[in-house]
């Protein structure tokens, strides 16, 4: 009885006095629009507003259900539209967006707030409250009609407890074995297992400790909750942004386009690039852009801030390739790699000295894989992130260096840029030709260029002793 007593105390304290909305208002997002405009903007634009809603998704998720006769089930629909199969509203074999209403599309506001256990590591396996309590990174949350709150390690980005968890258990995805009949599955997308190994997993040195909200939920000072009487304070470094750029654009129509667009190039442009010196105690040779003596143009690159593999999650989808163009004194082209024509991809153009970074899939009779559910191996060739900081280990050093045979040619400068497509024109064309993606949405592909990596060689800056542009 005491203890009761004193825990209705503690909540009329905080103005927390228990009628809230209902689990079914909460599901709506409309109803954290009231108070939560901001967030909901961010949101709404972001790829885990279109998750369900992407054509490329929804022509996928039908064409894997015809290949593997219903196999796929719920498998894909359970991460792109988690609160559809959480009340029942689809089983994936016949999923359609537009019949769904708002509450049930995307990774929502109520999925995320609702978390409070992650039982695995892979494929989604977080448990809701369903408790009307949103969870969230804020210690003592001023009270409010609508919601409970709670401060959750599992959703606060600097709880030492959080260990990226949340985030973590969606984005590895492990295709089940009875699906493509890989005994223990296949593991498709693995952005969580692969953070584990770095330093920002496993150095708990504040400043290097990162976990995924960290890097992708920057943090400004502001209110959190905006309402007319409403009385909040400021709170430093509390709001989160709900952004979540990657790679992925829309490509149809949708909310916020251009600030995505914006928000995407700016993770992206220092994410990788093409870099030269060595640190100082470090027994690296001198990188950057190279023409040696003996006729060899090498290219360092580096992955520089990703917590993970570059590219990561999707990677078997990700097209990211080097271009290096090299002119003579005449500004005529002598050498070029990389060079790839819109709406072709990089793997099409023969290329015999084509670096890129992707990992390449391949059914069990040896073809290139365009679908989860039909690749049975994987060659991964990504760019490694940082898992130690100790500069006598052999892993101290990620980067990578690519060589090309330039012998006898006059090079005066040479140009390197690394772009980026989300998607394969393979892969697109081969949804098209089953009827399941409308052709219109291949022009809506996008190229992107990663700023850190364009880089200028000139012969007469080059290190004489080297022949090295060593970018810092
Ligand atoms: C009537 C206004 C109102 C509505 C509607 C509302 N919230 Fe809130 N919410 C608040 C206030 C006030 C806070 C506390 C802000 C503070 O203390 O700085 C808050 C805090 C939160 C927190 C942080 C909890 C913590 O302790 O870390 C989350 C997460 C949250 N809301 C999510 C939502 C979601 C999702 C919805 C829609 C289902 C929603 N809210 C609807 C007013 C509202
Ligand atoms: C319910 C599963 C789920 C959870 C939980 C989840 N995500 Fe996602 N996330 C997705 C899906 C699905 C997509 C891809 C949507 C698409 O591109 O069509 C995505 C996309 C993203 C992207 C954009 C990737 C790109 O290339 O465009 C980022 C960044 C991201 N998530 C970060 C996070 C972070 C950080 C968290 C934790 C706070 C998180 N996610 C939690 C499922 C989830
Ligand atoms: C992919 C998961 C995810 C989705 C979807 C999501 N949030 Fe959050 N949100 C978080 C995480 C994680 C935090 C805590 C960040 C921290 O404290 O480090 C957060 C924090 C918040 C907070 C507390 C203030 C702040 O900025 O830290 C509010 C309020 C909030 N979210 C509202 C919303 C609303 C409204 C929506 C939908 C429009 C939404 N969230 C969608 C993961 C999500
Ligand atoms: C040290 C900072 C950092 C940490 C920690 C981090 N990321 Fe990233 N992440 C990045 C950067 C930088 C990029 C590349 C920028 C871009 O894609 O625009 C990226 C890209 C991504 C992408 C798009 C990948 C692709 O190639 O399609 C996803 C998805 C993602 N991160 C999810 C996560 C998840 C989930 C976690 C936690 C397990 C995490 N990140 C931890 C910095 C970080
Ligand atoms: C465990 C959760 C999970 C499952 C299961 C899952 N996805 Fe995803 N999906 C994601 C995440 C996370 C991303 C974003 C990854 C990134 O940006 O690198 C994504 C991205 C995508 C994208 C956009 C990028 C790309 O690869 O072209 C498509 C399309 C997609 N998924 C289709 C599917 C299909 C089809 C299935 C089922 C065969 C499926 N997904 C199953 C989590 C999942």
């Amino acid at each position: 009885m005491k203890l009761f007593v004193i825990s209705l105390f503690v909540l009329a304290a905080c103005g927390d006095d228990g009628t809230k909305l209902s689990i079914e208002e909460l599901q709506d997002l409309a109803t954290c629009i009231e108070c939560h405009a901001t967030h909901y903007q961010e949101w709404s634009g972001s790829m885990h507003a279109y998750a369900s809603e992407d054509p490329v998704f929804v022509a996928m998720n039908a064409r894997g259900q015809r290949d593997t006769n219903g196999a796929l089930g719920d498998f894909c629909v359970n991460c792109h539209a988690p609160m559809a199969v959480r009340l029942g509203l689809t089983d994936g074999t016949n999923f359609d967006p537009a019949a769904l209403p708002a509450a049930a599309k995307g990774v929502t506001c109520y999925f995320c707030h609702s978390t409070v256990d992650v039982t695995d590591t892979h494929n989604n396996p977080l448990v809701l409250a369903d408790d009307q309590t949103m969870r969230g990174g804020i210690a003592n949350p001023v009270g409010n009609s609508a919601h409970h709150s709670k401060d959750d390690a599992l959703l606060d980005s600097d709880d030492p407890l959080n260990q990226s968890r949340a985030c973590g258990a969606c984005h590895d995805v492990v295709v089940p074995e009875h699906v493509n009949g890989i005994p223990g599955g296949l593991a498709i997308e693995r952005t969580f297992a692969e953070w584990k190994e770095t330093i920002f997993a496993t150095d708990p040195t504040p400043g290097i400790s990162l976990t995924c909200g960290d890097c992708h939920m920057r943090s400004t000072t502001d209110v959190v909750a905006d309402a007319p009487g409403l009385d909040v304070p400021i709170r430093p470094n509390g709001r989160h942004s709900h952004m979540f750029p990657g790679i992925d654009l829309a490509l149809t129509p949708f909310p916020e386009m251009a600030a995505q667009r914006a928000a995407v190039q700016m993770d992206l442009d220092p994410s990788i690039g093409v870099i030269g010196t060595a640190p100082a105690a470090s027994n690296r040779p001198t990188g950057g852009i190279c023409v040696l003596p003996g006729g060899e143009l090498t290219v360092r690159i580096d992955n520089l801030s990703s917590g993970h593999m570059w590219p990561s999650g999707a990677a078997h989808d990700r097209r990211t390739w080097l271009e290096v163009i090299a002119y003579d004194a005449n500004d005529n082209v002598v050498f070029s790699t990389g060079v790839v024509p819109e709406r072709t991809d990089p793997e099409a153009i023969a290329d015999p000295n084509l670096v890129g970074f992707w990992d390449r899939t391949s059914r069990t009779d040896g073809m290139p894989s365009h679908f989860f559910w039909d690749i049975a191996t994987i060659d991964s060739q990504l760019l490694r992130p940082a898992v130690t900081l100790d500069r006598n280990d052999p892993r101290f050093d990620h980067s990578i260096t690519s060589t090309f045979n330039v012998i006898g040619l006059s090079i005066e400068r040479i140009e390197t840029r690394v772009l980026v497509r989300p998607l394969p024109f393979e892969t697109l064309n081969d949804l098209v030709s089953s009827g399941d993606l409308d052709p219109a949405i291949l022009a809506a592909v996008p190229t992107l260029e990663v700023g850190g990596a364009r880089k200028t060689w000139r012969r007469s800056t080059a290190l004489p002793n080297t022949g090295c542009n060593p970018y810092p």
